[in-house]
């Protein structure tokens, strides 16, 4: 496995090669980074599988460049597909469509839906482009972490989260720290409403204005195998606490106006709900680093990506 920094357009032409070679590049997207392979390839896919640990049946998003590739693997959807679709592409958001059948079974986990994902990220952009030139149609890209655990913000936490796991011919693509922080916001788009299935940067309130109407939050009904909707999931090595004070030399974090209680290790003060939302993952991963073993942390409150960071919150402090 290589890392690259600084890279031109002939590295990234050589990754899409690698890429329809079926070997894996892990690469940065807006949310966190991907662990990518190409969703033809079964091959690909169980590697993906094998290095993130991950059961074969927890079906991958496939990334495409736009939009217009999205009816190569989905069919069938209903009209406000396109609306969500038109407003929120590029960006932070993951579509669950009816299948055709080019989404085989080895990337949807037997399930006859399919998870769509435009990438916003100029990286993501340039490697989606220069891999649908080589004849590819997607890239499957789940989050390039171990199964159950923090996903990766950086270049740095895919190297130690996946590097010996990866082999020789796989890369990294290093662009620098996540933008958003948190994962895509899911959106199962399978009947006359959409409904979500993981809060993210894409909120339900801008959903419900685009859309004009009310979302139901009751996903309970919705038999889906999705690892983010586990209760546990998105957690470090250290117990996570949601309420209480830490002791001395726990970990700490919170908004910025809020002191750190004396002798607690404080790991980040974000300023405001994104930044909260960018750091976070790092903030967990630097805990584990320092062999801190309980994190106190306060949540942030309010609507917007405060949903979704709690969302991650709550997993991540499940059951430990
Ligand atoms: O922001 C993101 O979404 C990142 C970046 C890399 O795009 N990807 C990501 O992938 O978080 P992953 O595999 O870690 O999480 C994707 C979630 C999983 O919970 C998976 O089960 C769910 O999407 N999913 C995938 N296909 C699905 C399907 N057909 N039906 C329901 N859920 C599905
Ligand atoms: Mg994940």
């Amino acid at each position: 496995m290589s890392k690259i920094s600084k890279f031109s357009t002939t590295d990234i032409k050589n990754a899409a090669s690698l890429l329809k070679d079926g070997n894996l590049v892990a690469f940065p997207t807006e949310t966190v980074y991907g662990l990518g392979g190409d969703a033809e390839n079964k091959d690909a896919v169980a590697k993906i599988y094998q290095v993130k640990g991950r059961p074969v049946d927890h079906p991958l998003i496939i990334h495409i460049s736009a939009a217009e590739y999205m009816t190569k693997w989905a069919r069938d959807f209903p009209e406000y597909v396109l609306g969500l679709a038109s407003a929120f592409w590029p960006g932070p958001m993951t579509l669950i469509l009816p299948r055709t059948s080019t989404a085989k079974d080895f990337i949807t986990g037997g399930q006859d839906s399919v998870a769509i994902r435009v990438p916003s990220h100029v990286i993501a952009q340039a490697l989606l482009k220069e891999f649908e030139n080589r004849g590819g149609i997607g890239i499957a890209a789940p989050s390039a972490n171990r199964f159950g655990a923090v996903s990766p913000t950086t270049a740095n936490a895919v190297s130690s989260e996946l590097g010996q796991y990866l082999s020789s011919n796989d890369l990294i693509l290093d662009g620098g720290q996540c933008i958003i922080g948190i994962e895509s916001t899911i959106i199962d788009c399978r009947q006359a409403l959409p409904i979500i299935l993981r809060p993210g940067k894409v909120t339900q309130e801008m959903i419900e204005e685009l859309l004009n109407i009310k979302i139901n939050l009751d996903n309970s009904v919705n038999k889906i195998k999705a690892p983010g909707l586990y209760e546990s999931h998105y957690a470090p090595k250290a117990r996570i606490f949601l309420t209480g004070l830490p002791r001395v030399g726990d970990g700490y974090i919170a908004l910025s106006h809020l002191p750190t209680p004396e002798g607690a290790v404080r790991l980040a003060s974000p300023n405001n709900n994104e930044e909260y939302a960018q750091i976070l993952y790092m903030a967990l991963r630097s805990a584990d680093s320092k062999g801190i073993e309980k994190v106190v942390v306060t949540p942030p409150i309010g609507k917007g990506v405060a949903i979704a960071i709690n969302d991650r919150l709550k997993k991540a402090a499940f059951l430990q």
